[in-house]
């Protein structure tokens, strides 16, 4: 058989993560640290993984409504509303494999051939690869490291034309770690009032801000608003792929039918834990996701003062997990430096270019990781740097 000829060429098009390939590099590999892994080094913490095995042993082993269990959907949108100031009902509420289904679901659910998607630079590996296979096009608007990554509504606005469909709003941002404030947000938001071209707010990270609290896309915009987000690192639970969509009834309704053919709905177990998670956090103040916030907050400064003292100019992240480091000064390409960092210094990075031409001349490095660990790949990179001199 001809392969090239049955398969799909928005699938033959996209290129692996430059993620996993580095990873499989580094599995092989005797004493390697990795920085490289997006997830928190945290277990679940045991009540909620309690509430789960509890839910197994009574036989809760069965489909949910497809939109997701009535008490998680409301806790969320309870949980919203509390923490940001965000009003979805139950109705504009979808429960999803991670926030990953819910993200691919939004670009299904609005994209027809050739409508544009603009998407912040540098920012997660999945978004372009998967606007592509929605068959869609991927635009990349620059951000810039003296506007602290955030994205400027100027430059926004001189990327809109008649073909936009979506704005990929993706803050605290991957791999950067910048933030919006409430005035850059408002800023944005003018620019697409008026216009047809729906937001969609990736708030994964909405937990962990250092200095001040989380401003959503979505207060005030949920008419407009696809916003994303999930468990995976807020409540350290990647594994579990529980996230949602809330936004718009029309937009929702849309995505729900794809979910409803494509996925039915996502695991009970998980939607039991993800009930007992935010029941937890919003009667104990989120006690426990404000433990593992400052544990990441001791660890960002470790890191940035480290990067600093061995002159590397990098930008204190505000959010997230990751740090954004610039090699450019080494005269190294980033995956030519991640590769050899790895080879020769034994700690594995992600080369900046993994994540669109705008993340060329840095490596991310993910500070989820233990302090022991964090002071260790430090040295080593220190070392290697020195060897390079
Ligand atoms: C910005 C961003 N969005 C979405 C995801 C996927 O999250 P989930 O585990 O909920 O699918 C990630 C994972 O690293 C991410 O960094």
């Amino acid at each position: 058989m001809n392969y090239d000829k049955v398969l799909a060429s928005p699938v033959v098009s996209i290129p692996p993560s430059g993620i996993r390939r580095f990873f499989d590099v580094a599995s092989t590999m005797q004493g390697v640290i990795s920085l490289g892994v997006g997830e928190p080094d945290f277990v679940t913490p045991w009540n909620i993984r309690e509430a789960s095995i509890h839910s197994i042993e009574h036989g809760r082993t069965h489909y949910t409504s497809n939109h997701g269990m009535p008490e998680l959907r409301e806790l969320i949108c309870e949980y919203l509303s509390r923490r940001y100031g965000v009003r979805y009902d139950l109705s504009s509420c979808l429960v999803t494999v991670g926030a990953s289904e819910a993200l691919d679901l939004a670009f299904r659910a609005l994209l027809n051939p050739g409508d544009e998607v603009l998407i912040p630079a540098p920012s997660y590996v999945s978004y372009a690869p998967c606007v592509t296979l929605a068959h869609g096009i991927p635009v990349a608007v620059p951000t810039y490291e003296e506007d602290a990554y955030a994205l400027r509504a100027d430059v926004l606005e001189s990327f809109l034309n008649e073909r936009t469909k979506a704005v990929i709003l993706p803050y605290p941002n991957n791999p950067t770690g910048g933030i919006m404030t409430r005035p850059q947000i408002d800023a944005v938001t003018r620019v697409l009032s008026g216009r047809d071209v729906v937001m969609i707010a990736d708030e994964i990270y909405s937990e962990l801000t250092y200095g001040g609290t989380h401003e959503s896309f979505a207060k005030g915009m949920e008419d407009r608003t696809i916003l994303i987000n999930g468990f995976s690192k807020a409540f350290a639970m990647t594994g579990w792929r529980l996230g949602y969509a809330c936004g718009p009834k029309p937009l929702i309704d849309m995505m729900v039918k794809i979910h409803q053919y494509t996925m039915l709905c996502a695991p009970v177990m998980a939607q039991t834990a993800g009930i007992e998670a935010l029941k937890d956090a919003l009667s104990s103040d989120f006690a426990q996701v404000r433990a593992m916030r400052n544990a990441y907050n001791r660890r960002r400064l470790l890191i940035y003062e480290g990067f600093k003292d061995m002159g590397l100019p990098v930008f204190e992240p505000r959010g997230a997990f990751y740090i954004f480091p610039s090699i450019r000064e080494t005269g190294m390409t980033s995956e030519q430096f991640c590769e050899r960092l790895l080879k020769e210094g034994r700690v594995a990075t992600v080369p900046g270019n993994a994540f669109g031409d705008a993340g060329e001349g840095h490596i991310r490095c993910s500070y989820a990781a233990s302090t022991d660990n964090i002071m260790e790949s430090l040295r080593r990179i220190r070392v290697f740097l020195n060897h390079l001199n």
